[in-house]
């Protein structure tokens, strides 16, 4: 469909919504285009009195709703990986922790986005919450991100497939989605005080493609607006990005929410803003709301139009019309033992086997001596924190307060979720001899090491909201733990539980390597599992992981220890070139490359065809070569187009394949993958010739390969 197309075309929920909103009146058009968070104590957010006293379940928002009218009252909840209230309220009763959006990313699997939507989806929906502020598409830019847990990948089109499938699944349910953060929240450094500088056209190529595609695939109700500002405008009122893209060029019909104290400004609704969310972080953060007197003052005073009132409040009318919030009959039911299943089945999915010398799986038929070392592994599996972390039900396995007060110091506690990776390995391994040493010094650690048969050491980590990594390292001294480890006893396995890529200084002093995320609730299981080979590993890697920072766009970080509110610009003068595309463009070799990841199995591929034209479809065979059950990724990249070398991933497949069995995979690539965006045109150019294309089992191991004549057109927009 065109954008003009898509603008012309009404569907119900459009007609509705204007019709509903004709009968509105100004109060209540004010009141729904704002939103109050519920009291969080932890940074001194009291109840506040506009909320009615009925309302039991709060969280990130509530907007009054129009019962005359039968607009319901809008209640939103974080996030990705489970619903959750920011703030670790006391009266939250927890859901199901899923694995990390980024270990959902390592699976390359679809539909196990969706279903984890829909299931988050579900359980929204029985607590009463409407909008899930889940969708986080952001790239990942940068190693040190805290929040690179929340995000899918660094590729535009892995995270626009994963995010628009967890989208259509949350809204399957009746449940409004959010696709966040637009855009470029790509570090938490100084967020609110941040300048992302970029090239527009390059933008639209990486960070922006990736939101572009997701939208189209799963129409999500709302955008959530970053805290940063982007090119010298923020973006919450950022005219170009949310007025001539987002719903200009792309013709998005949804409303763009803020992020919760990014709106100092009443003038962002000329700019493109709907909905002021939380209005009340924006008083601490900017000293006053913005979408209440002020918003009203500009509405009697003819500076803010009546049509543009009501367009912001048709578009957050038609978003909960399209998903039939408006409609909903009784709670469903929420199974949560098919939850944790789900769970279980996605860390399964999304656990990557970086490195293994024979050490993995472990011999199930020997009396092994296990030494399990470090990690808290005795009691469960790291969390990401922030927003987006979520409380179990049950409860955390134990949270180990090590940040100090304030929101901050919350972010900074290391949260452990229940299942212990040491109890599942218990019982996968009866007749082994397992002991576990807390990792807490070298020395000690390797009195247990020295005398097992093999070393499982665990390097755990707090990363999360609110603040960046200063480096790739493990924290607590674990590095030396694991190295000491390793030199004396070299049969050593290594299980990270971390959102980004580490260093791992021990790397070849080791025998295998388990990238295990923050795998979830179900996640001690899921790690066991792969350890015992009763699953086998078959995630691969959705980020890079550079050797050091110096092989990555900056070596250092803008802002990178001053104190929290200092004005800082972040150049991304890697433009579109982000991850493997900046490796393949600079020749570095990093530890473990985009798309990475081992099997019990191995895969062969042949028979490669590539057809081209408008576009490019690579055909080719998958064939498992080894001697058990395994998925295998196959990877279709793009390594040079017409005068230039530059790589893109064109389109990938998770294929589950028996021993001996083969498959035929036709991959056809989105033609903007192939396109640079064009800003004078505001169109996206295939150049005319022979593009390079290669397919790979990571970006640094490319296959097979082939070339395709593309013909020189402008398309899109
Ligand atoms: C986060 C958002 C979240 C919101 C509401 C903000 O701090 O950046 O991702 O949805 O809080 O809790």
């Amino acid at each position: 469909m065109t954008v003009e197309e898509i603008a012309g075309t009404e569907t119900q929920a459009d007609v509705r919504a204007r019709e509903v909103e004709e009968q509105m009146t100004d109060d209540e058009r004010f009141s729904l285009v704002i939103s109050l968070i519920g009291a969080v104590p932890m940074i001194g957010v009291p109840r506040d009195e506009r909320i009615p006293a009925d309302v039991t379940n709060m969280s990130a928002g509530y907007t009054r709703g129009v019962p005359r009218l039968g607009i319901p009252a809008i209640q939103s909840s974080d996030a990705s990986m489970g619903v959750t209230n920011p703030g670790y309220r006391p009266d939250d009763e927890g859901a199901t922790a899923f694995p990390a959006s980024i270990l959902v990313g390592a699976s390359f699997n679809p539909k196990l986005a969706r279903d984890g939507g829909a299931a988050i989806g579900r359980e929204a929906r029985s607590r009463g919450f409407n909008v899930q502020l889940a969708g986080g598409v952001n790239l990942a830019r940068d190693a040190r991100n805290g929040r690179t847990y929340e995000y899918y990948s660094e590729d535009p089109w892995l995270t626009a497939i994963l995010g628009a499938e967890a989208v259509n699944g949350i809204q399957s349910e009746g449940v409004t989605s959010t696709l966040k953060h637009y855009t470029l929240n790509c570090n938490e450094t100084n967020r609110h005080w941040l300048d992302a500088v970029i090239d527009p056209d390059a933008h639209r190529e990486s960070d922006l493609l990736a939101f572009q595609i997701a939208i189209e695939r799963s129409q999500p109700g709302a955008i959530m607006s970053s805290y940063n500002k982007i090119n010298g405008d923020y973006a919450s009122g950022n005219d170009h990005l949310l007025n001539d893209v987002l719903k200009g060029a792309w013709g998005y019909k949804g409303y763009v929410m803020s992020d919760w104290g990014a709106v100092p400004e009443w003038d962002y609704a000329l700019k493109g803003l709907d909905q002021e969310s939380g209005i009340q972080i924006d008083v601490t953060q900017w000293g006053a709301e913005a979408f209440t007197d002020r918003l009203r003052a500009a509405y009697a005073e003819g500076k803010l139009p009546k049509e543009r009132l009501s367009d912001m409040v048709r578009r957050i009318l038609r978003s909960l019309f399209a998903v039939g919030a408006d409609s909903w009959g009784p709670a469903p039911e929420v199974d949560l033992a098919k939850h944790n299943e789900l769970a279980l089945e996605t860390a399964r999915q999304g656990i990557v086997l970086l490195q293994n010398e024979g050490a993995l799986p472990l011999a199930t038929d020997q009396p092994l001596k296990v030494a399990v070392i470090g990690g808290h592994a005795q009691e469960g599996v790291a969390s990401g924190t922030g927003s987006g972390a979520v409380l179990p039900v049950g409860g955390y396995a134990s949270l180990i307060k090590i940040g100090g007060p304030s929101r901050m110091g919350a972010s900074r506690n290391l949260y452990l979720l229940p299942s212990s990776p040491l109890a599942e390995l218990m019982k996968l391994l009866p007749d082994a001899q397992i002991e576990f040493d807390p990792g807490q010094a070298p020395a000690e650690a390797v009195l247990l090491a020295k005398r097992s048969d093999v070393v499982i050491a665990f390097g755990i980590r707090s990363e999360g909201e609110s603040f960046d990594l200063a480096d790739l390292s493990l924290p607590w001294g674990q590095d030396e733990v694991i190295d000491a480890v390793a030199t004396a006893n070299p049969n050593t396995i290594v299980v990270l539980q971390t959102g980004n890529g580490t260093s791992m200084p021990w790397r070849d002093k080791v025998k295998a390597i388990v990238q295990a995320w923050f795998p979830g609730q179900a996640g001690g299981q899921a790690i066991a599992e792969v350890l015992a080979g009763t699953v086998n590993p078959c995630g691969r890697l959705p980020i890079t992981f550079p050797a050091d920072l110096s092989q990555t766009p900056r070596p250092e970080l803008p802002g990178m220890g001053t104190p929290w509110g200092t004005a800082t610009t972040i150049r991304y003068d890697e433009g579109a070139e982000i991850g493997y595309r900046w490796f393949a463009k600079t020749g570095a070799k990093p530890l473990y490359a985009f798309g990475h990841g081992l099997a019990y199995t191995s895969f062969e591929y042949g028979e490669l065809e590539v057809e081209g034209g408008e576009t490019v479809t690579a055909t080719f065979t998958v064939t498992n070569t080894g001697d058990r059950d395994g998925a295998d990724v196959p990877q279709l990249y793009l390594t040079a187009a017409p005068g230039e070398e530059r790589m893109r991933l064109l389109g990938f497949e998770r294929v589950e394949l028996q021993p001996g069995q083969s498959k035929q995979v036709s991959l056809t690539a989105d033609p903007r993958l192939l396109a640079r965006f064009d800003g004078d045109a505001g169109q996206w150019h295939i150049s005319g010739g022979t593009h390079a294309l290669a397919v790979g089992k990571a970006a640094d191991d490319l296959v097979l390969v082939g070339e395709a004549e593309l013909e020189e057109r402008l398309f899109g927009s």
